[in-house]
């Protein structure tokens, strides 16, 4: 008994210490020889719960139920005659034989028993801290030995540790009925059940029609509901085995009071009880919130919001079902695909944001990663969907649709993302509603007039490569601007990175930079890391080391490389980094078949990545920071194909409002760089800017180059969002690469004019053409100019 005690929280232990002196007939069990009468009670043990007779409201009936013992007003958490009341006050609870709890009337006729389960030898009823009121052998505590128990017949309220769901094994369903009017327990218009069928979920019923889907349970909550601020205290589990499938809820927190109810209207609602200062019932949940939780209001493939006119609406790649029905309203038929599937060669688009749908008919498994999930739902051609079962851990399982995806609506910060079977024509279809409308007209011009522009600016890049190579031998230059500060970052010695990279084995080596060398190692818990091993003959001084380290120490942003450790010791010079397993963007940008597995979607998020670690860079970091050398190749991408731009080598740090600077030394690499750099060793942050561009422009008009222009064109329309975001992309580009560093925009319009519809300003002459340009003869065999074939019109663009 103490240690239930102990259990409780300790100001109601303290109060019911001292109404239990008070009272004088209460009393802690029921055995064969007592009985319990009107204005007896029985407490638990802690004192937590008091069971007795009582009235509803104004009804005069009497009823046996169980209350806190310490909260005011009488909270009644579960009633035992819910439907037939005693009309006196001389209602007796006893324990007959062979071993049931039965309330006696007036006339003692039993209104009310306890289901017998098997003969009791010495039975006794208690009551628990948890308010289960158990019937038991007098010696037999364990739980799975009651002869009966009240939390298995649940009436408006759910507390914790009660199950909510199926016993297979006794086919007894547990789920909670609404009371019929506040003075009348007896079970009213709504049910709360749990149905196991495919993922549990919680559904609430009125009758046999589903009136909402709260939502299968992801971990952190109910996929329907709000997130429940503040301080977790509560922990719900779904217990799910061959005997029985349960919700059920663990208090964390030993002094949170915690209960759901459902209302006579068919409303969950979760209350706390507020210990400190107000001392009330506090509704901090609610469900359904609006019309958007009424079950399938949207059709299928829809998604509801409110504050939406109308409130209903297609996923993006999805038309109305019944055009005419939508025009009014009726969204009961949803929404079917654009593009039928053809099962093989599908991909999958990601919504994000919403309360996932009906997962009735879906199939699942608890120990996937997120990763495998697409491969096993692209093998199942009746796989619509799928997400991550539980996103409370990184290995959250996989929860798979296989039907069509219903009663979905915008959650849009506590919603999730689903993962949606497209045809894959459709990736480049994604219309956003904006690019619907009216602008069809201005992005014909743009199609044609940037096309045109293109070929020039590449033409450009080319005899900017021979320009190079005749002004590339200047060697006087010296570093400047470095400073000494301390390393910050722990070093590691040299046996570590020997033994992690193999001894700088020459199967280890990833690549060569332009300062020596980059080797793959697995340190020894397993972690992989790349490590520059920088050539005693490399361009990089001291300093410029140094600086490499101090720079990308301080800097944290996820679209830069991160710097784990660095090594110093004479000549021999090493960073260590995180290791990219999909090693640079030009590995992939410049080789004919991997560059056909970058698709748009994935070149756009690279674009906008890159734009983002440049703009922190630029302006967010503590520091203003040129790279001075952005290309392809120091483009790093992780596994998920995020960006990293890496070596900062040639990176200056600036100070207050010095932006320009003259270095008599040009470095960087050919074709990146900025005319003023390059001709007259100016550069600021508008050569990074440049050199954006031109990444930008490759990206892009890669994609044309091998000969997708066609497929763009074949299937998907002018106004498609995948055609508006590439030739966005290639008019930010030319703006980016505009021959004078004050017309072209800063990094953070850049990353604005990306994200956002708008139209955007003329594109000035590039960058190439300088008086002292030259345009040799090799430049159309050479590399980037060479078969760029333009089918459409060329004309520049007009003023608006
Ligand atoms: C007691 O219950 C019996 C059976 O339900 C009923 O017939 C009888 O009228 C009740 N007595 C009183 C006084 O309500
Ligand atoms: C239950 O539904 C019936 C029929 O619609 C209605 O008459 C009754 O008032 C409802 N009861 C409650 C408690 O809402
Ligand atoms: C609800 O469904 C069950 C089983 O399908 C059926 O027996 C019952 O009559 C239905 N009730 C109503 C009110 O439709
Ligand atoms: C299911 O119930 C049977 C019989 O009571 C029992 O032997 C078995 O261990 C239970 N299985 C699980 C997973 O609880
Ligand atoms: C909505 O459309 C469905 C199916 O076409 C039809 O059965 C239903 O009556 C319509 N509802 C209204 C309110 O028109
Ligand atoms: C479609 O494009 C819009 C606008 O870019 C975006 O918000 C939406 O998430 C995309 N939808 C999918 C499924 O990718
Ligand atoms: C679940 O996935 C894991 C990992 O892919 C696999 O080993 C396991 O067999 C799967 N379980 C079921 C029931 O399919
Ligand atoms: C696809 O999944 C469905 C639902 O789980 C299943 O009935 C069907 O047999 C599966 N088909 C294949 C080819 O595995
Ligand atoms: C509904 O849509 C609006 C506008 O798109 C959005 O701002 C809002 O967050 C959405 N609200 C909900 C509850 O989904």
């Amino acid at each position: 008994m103490k240690k239930l005690i102990e259990d409780i929280p300790y100001l109601l232990v303290l109060a019911s210490l001292l109404s239990i002196l008070k009272s004088s007939n209460a009393t802690d069990t029921i055995s064969t020889t007592q009985i319990l009468r009107d204005g007896d009670t029985l407490v638990s043990s802690g004192g937590f719960f008091e069971l007795g007779f009582f009235s509803p409201g104004d009804s005069k009936n009497r009823y046996v139920g169980i209350w806190y013992k310490n909260i005011p007003g009488k909270t009644v958490v579960w009633v035992a005659n819910k439907e037939i009341p005693v009309t006196s006050i001389s209602g007796i609870l006893k324990i007959i034989e062979p071993g049931i709890l039965v309330l006696l009337n007036d006339t003692n006729n039993i209104i009310w028993s306890s289901k017998m389960t098997r003969v009791a030898q010495t039975p006794i009823v208690q009551l628990l801290d948890s308010g289960n009121l158990v019937l038991r052998e007098v010696n037999d505590n364990d739980q799975e030995n009651f002869l009966w128990q009240s939390f298995d017949y649940l009436g408006n309220t759910f507390l914790p540790n009660m199950n909510c769901g199926w016993n297979y094994a006794t086919g007894i369903e547990s789920y909670l009925s609404s009371w019929k009017s506040g003075e009348d327990p007896a079970p009213g218009n709504f049910t709360l059940h749990l149905d196991p069928t495919g993922y549990p979920q919680i559904f609430i019923k009125r009758g046999n029609t589903t009136t909402c889907r709260i939502g299968n349970w992801n971990g952190v909550r109910f996929s329907g509901a709000t997130d429940v601020r503040g301080k977790r205290s509560l922990y719900g589990l779904i217990i799910m085995n061959k005997n029985k499938t349960y919700y059920r809820e663990d208090v964390l927190d030993r002094l949170v009071i915690s209960r759901i109810t459902l209302s006579q209207n068919g409303v969950m609602q979760r209350w706390r009880w507020v210990v400190v200062g107000t001392r009330e019932w506090v509704n901090f949940q609610i469900l359904p919130v609006d019309i958007c939780d009424t079950y399938k209001f949207c059709g299928a493939y829809s998604s509801c919001n409110v504050t939406k006119s109308p409130a209903c609406a297609c996923l993006s790649s999805f038309v109305p079902k019944d055009p005419k029905g939508w025009i009014v309203e009726n969204w009961s038929n949803g929404c079917i695909r654009r593009t039928p599937l053809n099962c093989k060669s599908d991909v999958f688009l990601k919504y994000s944001g919403i309360k996932l749908p009906d997962s009735r008919y879906s199939w699942f498994n608890e120990s996937m990663m997120l990763k495998e999930c697409e491969v096993a739902c692209l093998k199942n051609c009746s796989c619509m969907a799928y997400t991550q079962l539980d996103i409370s851990t990184e290995r959250g399982g996989c929860l798979f649709w296989y039907g069509d995806l219903i009663d979905m609506r915008d959650l849009p910060v506590d919603g999730q993302d689903i993962y949606t079977r497209m045809a894959p024509s459709e990736l480049c279809k994604n219309i956003s509603k904006l690019a619907v409308d009216s602008k069809g007209k201005r992005r014909k011009i743009l199609i044609s007039s940037l096309t045109s522009l293109i070929g020039v600016v590449l033409l450009g890049l080319s005899s900017m490569l021979y320009f190079w190579k005749r002004e590339k031998n200047d060697p006087n230059g010296k570093t400047e601007g470095s400073s000494s500060k301390d390393i910050e970052l722990p070093l590691f010695d040299l046996s570590t990175i020997s033994k992690a990279t193999n001894n700088f084995s020459i199967n280890n080596k990833l690549g060569q930079g332009g300062y020596g060398l980059v080797y793959k190692g697995t340190l020894e818990d397993g972690q992989d890391i790349a490590v520059k091993r920088l050539s005693e003959t490399s361009m990089q001084g001291l300093d410029e080391f140094k600086n490499e380290v101090m720079c990308i120490a301080k800097l944290q942003h996820r679209n830069l490389v991160k710097l784990l450790r660095c090594y110093i010791q004479g000549e021999e010079k090493m960073l260590v980094y995180e290791y990219m397993p999909n090693k640079s963007l030009d590995f992939i940008l410049f080789d004919k078949t991997k560059s056909r597995l970058l698709d748009w979607p994935k070149r756009f998020h690279i674009i906008n990545g890159v734009a983002r670690g440049l703009m922190y860079l630029h302006q967010d970091s503590r520091m203003r920071i040129i790279h001075r050398d952005l290309k392809a190749s120091n483009i790093l991408l992780d596994t998920n194909m995020n960006p990293r731009i890496s070596d900062f080598g040639l990176a200056r740090s600036f100070g207050g409002n010095e932006i320009e600077a003259k270095t008599g030394r040009v470095v960087g690499t050919q074709g990146y760089m900025s005319p003023e750099y390059v001709i007259d060793g100016l550069f600021s942050l508008k050569s990074d800017v440049f050199s954006f561009g031109v990444l930008v422009l490759e990206i892009a008009w890669i994609l044309y180059k091998e000969e997708r222009s066609q497929e763009l064109v074949d299937t998907c329309p002018d106004d498609s969002q995948y055609v508006n975001e590439v030739l966005r992309s290639i008019h930010v580009g030319l703006l980016c690469v505009q021959k004078y560093p004050g017309d072209r925009p800063n990094m953070s319009s850049v990353v604005f004019m990306l994200g956002n519809e708008g139209v955007l300003p003329e594109a000035k002459q590039p960058g190439f053409f300088t008086e002292r340009d030259v345009f040799p003869a090799e430049s159309s065999t050479s590399t980037s100019a060479a078969n760029l074939s333009c089918k459409m019109t060329i004309t520049l663009p007009e003023g608006r």
